[in-house]
């Protein structure tokens, strides 16, 4: 027997999940074992939280991961077990490099990679070893807000630029350049989160021009760059670098499980010697080896392909389901369908706040992401996020039901 109630924390909390935090009381009263929580995202039962951001775990592909650990087990070589080279998997490297190039349809060179345990911890190493406290940086407005987390970890001034339906607006971003002149520019420009919108190439060569003529970094979060549905987008930021100012982040975590842990540096060699020398990967040796050699054996065995495939063709479902159902549930709400990623991002036409329609939300059993999370300006009131990665196409209806229904009660 479980009792539930909502409390509402929208700012407080790190996790992707956490648009609300349902207080879970187990009655131990009644001799239940507690369950112990190994997962970050705990909805309880009977709610459908579309503010999740994560993949479902039915779809998580523990027969894949089976498969290719056996295959590299069966090569019996305790290397992988070793600390690793600082640039990551040799392995793993080389096989990326041709799994990446065939995606993205330009080549990509194993030695421009560089093997991080995931987007996270390659935003925080860049952090570390490429400001100071008090340095100013860039980012979209809205930015993904545990992005936002890790740029406050590292005392970092925040500057949000607004973005249009094609991604960063160039002028307003060189003005604030001129205006406070940052250490680096955090975009995410494919399949942005929470927007869904993509940089079109002229757009990704001016940014790149401008880090070159104002020495800046771009970091560019591509952690959806492969999960388009409709139209492919153009290819990562790096390969519009001429002059050695990007980064581009990638990752297994949506691509594959992201209990993994592993991601990946693409950058012009330059620009990855900092992190090859740094201290953390000189004690520590490269990221995750015996993962990545697991995750090599997927990608050599044709199964990361087939993986990538698959979620495409459920998420592309889903997409269009959770579209579907919120033109005809909710009309006031005001949004364009995605052609990649994990989100529809809407703004209320009449101007309504999401949090309001939020606390009126958990008494229905659903929620959704406000969108004020995503803002570093204090912003974005009328907006919110919903994912349609967690739950299948069922829940999805069920849940904007649940949100029609919440909102009729409330007026
Ligand atoms: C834009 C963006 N960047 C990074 C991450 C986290 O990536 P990783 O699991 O590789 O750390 C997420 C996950 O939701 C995300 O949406």
């Amino acid at each position: 027997m479980h009792q539930h109630g909502w409390c509402l924390i929208f700012q407080v909390l790190g996790q992707e999940y956490y648009s609300q935090i349902w207080l879970t009381v187990s009655n131990e009263m009644e001799g239940e074992m507690p369950k112990l929580k190994i997962t970050q995202a705990s909805v309880p039962e009977g709610v459908i939280d579309l503010g999740v951001g994560q993949p479902q775990v039915d779809l998580l592909p523990l027969k894949i991961l089976k498969t290719a650990a056996e295959y590299q087990f069966h090569q019996a070589d305790a290397n992988i077990l070793q600390y690793g080279m600082q640039q990551g998997d040799a392995n793993l490297r080389c096989v990326l490099a041709n799994f990446l190039g065939q995606e993205y349809g330009v080549p990509v060179d194993q030695g421009s990679l560089l093997i991080t345990a995931g987007v996270s911890q390659a935003l925080d190493l860049i952090c570390s070893l490429m400001t100071r406290p008090g340095d100013t940086i860039i980012v979209e407005e809205p930015s993904y807000f545990l992005a936002l987390r890790i740029f406050g970890d590292h005392h970092l001034n925040i500057v949000g630029t607004p973005m249009d339906e094609y991604g960063l607006i160039i002028s307003a971003l060189e003005d604030n350049i001129k205006k406070f002149n940052p250490k680096l520019v955090y975009t995410m420009p494919v399949f942005h989160n929470p927007t869904g919108v993509t940089l079109p190439a002229d757009r990704r060569a001016d940014l790149a021009r401008l880090s070159e003529r104002h020495d800046f970094l771009v970091v560019a979060d591509e952690v959806y760059q492969l999960l388009a549905y409709t139209n492919e987008p153009p290819p990562p930021m790096t390969t519009f670098d001429t002059a050695g100012h990007v980064i581009s982040l990638g990752s297994f975590s949506k691509i594959l499980a992201p209990g993994l842990r592993l991601g990946w540096m693409h950058a012009h060699r330059e620009v990855l010697e900092p992190f090859l020398m740094c201290g953390l990967l000189d004690s520590g040796g490269g990221l995750n080896p015996f993962n990545s050699s697991i995750v090599s054996s997927a990608i050599e065995l044709g199964l990361q392909k087939e993986n990538l495939l698959h979620l495409k063709d459920v998420y592309r479902t889903r997409r269009d389901i959770l579209s579907r159902a919120l033109r005809a549930q909710i009309p006031v709400l005001d949004f364009r369908v995605p052609d990649g990623g994990f989100f529809i991002w809407a703004r209320f036409k009449d101007e309504t706040e999401a949090a309001a329609v939020l606390a009126s939300a958990v008494r229905y059993d659903v929620g959704f992401q406000p969108g004020s999370r995503f803002s570093s300006m204090n912003g974005l009131n009328t907006y919110l996020r919903f994912c349609f990665t967690y739950y299948d196409s069922g829940d999805l209806v069920e849940g904007v039901q649940r949100l029609a229904r919440a909102m009729d009660a409330a007026g």
